[in-house]
């Protein structure tokens, strides 16, 4: 079966690299903050083009951190889209605030501003600009939504690491950015790991300090924090891949290339990319009237697929009693779950797989319907 997603593939590409790297760290004994989070998170910010950067545990924990180090907490509202990783919601309420979901843009899977302005009351404190599937949101029209209303933008770029928004790396423009290390990402860790940037120096020092327990450097603290360090060990395989990614994010979208000119005559909504932006395609997700039927056959043929989401976050059992919504609901979100299908990405597929991936797709029998 072809996966979707592949960090073995991408493990034993990278293997002597990374088990020299584990190694070494393993001699040198120090194996929370040391010096490979420090150097990492330094060359994390330079490739975020941000001034500063704090290695995390999860990219949940980036979003929770940038939420509390804002000033948000209870009674507060936050803005973000329903059609994401349940994480983002789930971040919103663990910070103690009331997430209010907003409607996504029917092109680019991205939160819409046409329903960010009817959705900003007294108690928004925070939006939260989710870079879905690797393509930035429309962060000039969110931005300036919010700077007339003096609210803060995070961003959510955890599906995007490496992007570019207009000649920018995501995470450079909001007022911090998030990112999540998990395996399967653009940029995985082995194991859980997360990060947040940001060019302000107060929240920088907040950030640092709510990683671990409060404490500013001499072990004081102005108020409660968390545990939520990055690893030495996860530190220095993300320092190994680093350097590589922007190669990896160019093979994705040789790939993406592939697969569009290879689908351009079928009946498939294929993705539209925003002007100005580089998609980096974490996830390649088209669109079907018969999602489930397609979905069967390339299961038959050996192809693997995904659907990010089946449910977005206001069809969460133990999030849509906790969600704001508008009072039309979010019709794109709810249109849009029952015909997404994820296809296989990540930059070690070989030429050969892509090759089965499409001809499996030309194989479906397109006029059944
Ligand atoms: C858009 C988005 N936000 C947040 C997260 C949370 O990241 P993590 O799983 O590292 O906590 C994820 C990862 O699933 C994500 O895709």
């Amino acid at each position: 079966m072809i996966p979707v997603a592949s960090p073995l593939a991408q493990f034993s590409h990278y293997q002597s690299e990374i088990t020299d790297a584990i190694l070494t760290t393993l001699k040198e004994g120090n194996y929370i903050l040391g010096h490979r989070t420090a150097s990492f998170e330094q060359a994390f910010a330079g490739y975020c083009q941000a001034k500063h950067c704090v290695g995390l545990n999860s990219g949940t924990d980036a979003l929770i951190l940038a939420i509390r180090a804002l000033g948000i907490g209870q009674g507060d509202e936050v803005i973000t889209v329903s059609h994401t990783a349940v994480a983002t919601v789930a971040a919103i309420i663990a910070a103690g605030a009331t997430p209010c979901l907003v409607d996504i843009d029917a092109d680019y899977y991205t939160l819409d501003p046409d329903k960010l302005a009817a959705a900003i009351t007294p108690r928004t404190k925070a939006i939260i600009a989710v870079h879905l599937y690797g393509q930035a949101a429309d962060l000039d029209s969110i931005m300036a939504i919010a700077g007339r209303h003096g609210i803060p933008v995070i961003e959510d770029c955890a599906q995007a690491t490496g992007g570019f928004y207009k000649g920018r790396r995501v995470g450079s423009t909001g007022a911090i950015g998030c990112f999540s290390f998990y395996p399967t990402k653009n940029l995985g860790a082995i194991g859980d790991g997360g990060a947040v940037v940001t060019s302000d120096p107060q929240l920088f020092q907040k950030m640092r300090e709510l990683r671990q327990y409060g404490w500013n450097d001499q072990r004081k603290t102005a108020a409660p924090g968390i545990n939520s360090r990055l690893d030495e060990i996860q530190a220095a395989i993300l320092s190994v891949k680093l350097p590589h990614l922007d190669a990896d994010n160019r093979r994705r979208i040789a790939i993406v290339d592939r697969y569009n000119k290879a689908f351009s005559e079928l009946p498939v909504a294929r993705p539209k990319v925003r002007g100005e932006t580089t998609h980096v395609y974490h996830l390649y997700v088209i669109q079907h009237d018969d999602r489930d039927s397609l979905r069967n056959h390339l299961a038959a043929a050996g192809i693997a697929t995904g659907i990010h989401y089946v449910d977005p976050a206001h069809r969460h059992g133990g999030y849509d009693k906790i969600v704001r919504l508008p009072g039309e609901g979010l019709p794109v979100t709810d249109a849009v779950v029952g015909r997404i299908l994820t296809l296989p990405l990540y930059p070690e597929l070989s030429d050969d797989e892509v090759n089965q991936v499409i001809a499996a797709m030309q194989t479906y029998n397109w006029r059944q319907r």
